[in-house]
């Protein structure tokens, strides 16, 4: 394989783009790494032909929970169904609010609905994408009972307002960390930084199963202990039930596989951050600051990258998303309409303009390539893409150019607006 393509694309500035073809994500590549130890797992779950929790899913909760700094983590089905299990532990029920964000993806809000709360969303950050605690404020009510926070695409939520603004009111707040595993707020990981925490183990996650999977963390024992009851129809023991849980367990396959990819987790979350500063100088060398806004880290953050979420500005996203698809290079969006803006929350009573920060990164956000397997090649490639995508020619600056010909990007160059928290 050539080391450096960019070399023959730059040769062709102007010319349409070579046939080459890169994925959002390239699950493929990541399981080549793996493959023989998961498949050895994998045959020794079939032997042994335990296949719902057990020691497998024991030991996955162990080292998983370690690596969230919790003192205890419990595994169920889903992210979606963590969410659930989560409220319904906190008692969250018919006409009990929870204030959480509408730029997320559905199961966020559904979760709420779902044990018959009212989900009362709020605007969101226009810097982080996360929800704003002024917003979350402003409208706590007499049946407010939690806080949703979503650490979206990888970012801690500001958390230190909200524990303050939800301990100041008795609220409980229940993270949505499905996309933020390893995240960190002020040296302290997701999951642990409110009431509970909630993970996602789909495929595309940072740790991702080769099915659905999730996981919920809390420091509280008697919580924890109930959520254990919960996901398994809220049996006490020998088939005796004082409340009604759901049917929401990992598999033991499931558990084999995470816990062989939980020992590459900090190498791949490394790589994707490494790769977001190649983007940084990238987009910088490529003069696209102008159309294109990337990711911010705010101070305090170890940000995970589950995507890598630029804006394209002046109303030009969605013309960069089709021409970036014809040019082969994987991008989608997360997440086109707000959930304030969802046919099934309509009776909540939300209309287009009532939450613009919201309504406005639906229209704007690109999620481009960032997986760990991405080569520096295959990042110029995209960043080129992009240019042309915006009718620009693909060209570096003289600045760039004249700082060698040889220099792989991202590795001795500024970090323009990324914090020295990041890793
Ligand atoms: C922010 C967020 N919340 C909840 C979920 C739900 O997780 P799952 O797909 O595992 O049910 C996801 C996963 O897509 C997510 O990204």
């Amino acid at each position: 394989m050539s080391t450096d393509r960019s070399q023959v694309d730059r040769s062709q500035d102007g010319a349409p783009a070579p046939e080459r073809s890169i994925p959002l994500i390239d699950l493929v590549a990541q399981h080549r790494e793996i493959a023989p130890a998961v498949l050895e797992a994998v045959q020794k779950i079939f032997a042994e032909q335990k296949f719902i929790l057990g020691d497998e899913v024991a030991e996955f909760e162990h080292d998983v929970g370690s690596y969230c700094d919790a003192r205890e983590s419990i595994s169920c089905a889903s992210g979606t169904d963590a969410l659930l299990l989560a409220l319904m532990g906190l008692d969250i029920g018919r006409g009990d609010e929870v204030i959480t964000s509408p730029f997320t993806f559905f199961a966020t809000g559904s979760s709420i609905a779902r044990v018959g709360g009212r989900p009362v969303f709020v605007d969101i950050d226009p810097v982080s994408f996360n929800i704003d605690p002024r917003a979350v404020e402003e409208k706590i009510g007499p049946r407010t009972r939690a806080i949703m926070p979503v650490h979206l695409f990888g970012q801690c939520a500001e958390m230190e307002p909200l524990c303050r603004i939800a301990t100041r009111a008795g609220l409980s707040i229940v993270e949505d960390a499905c996309q933020a595993i390893g995240a960190e707020y002020q040296g302290r990981r997701a999951g642990v930084l409110g009431t509970v925490g909630c993970f996602s183990f789909f495929p595309t996650k940072n740790l991702g199963g080769a099915g659905d999977g999730g996981l919920m963390t809390t420091d509280d024992l008697t919580l924890a202990k109930r959520l254990r009851r919960l996901r398994v129809h809220g049996d006490v023991g020998q088939y005796e039930h004082h409340e009604i849980g759901i049917n929401s367990r990992l598999d033991a396959l499931q558990a084999a596989v995470l816990r062989i990819k939980l020992k590459s987790l900090d190498q791949w979350t490394m790589a994707r951050q490494r790769n977001a500063r190649r983007y940084a100088v990238l987009f910088q060398e490529y003069n696209l600051l102008d159309a294109v806004e990337l990711p911010v880290v705010l101070p305090g953050r170890r940000h995970v990258y589950n995507q890598y979420c630029v804006r394209v500005l002046d109303g030009r996203r969605d013309e960069v998303l089709k021409s970036l698809r014809e040019q082969k290079v994987g991008c989608a969006i997360y997440y086109p309409k707000p959930l304030h803006l969802q046919t099934c929350f309509a009776d909540l009573g939300y209309k287009a303009g009532m939450l613009p920060h919201s309504e406005k990164a639906s229209a704007e956000v690109l999620a481009l390539p960032i997986y760990a397997e991405l080569s520096a090649d295959d990042q110029e490639h995209v960043v080129r893409a992009l240019a042309r995508a915006l009718g620009r020619t693909p060209k570096r600056s003289l600045q760039a150019v004249l700082a060698g010909p040889n220099r792989r990007p991202g590795v001795s160059a500024p970090l323009p607006r990324y914090s020295a928290s990041e890793e």
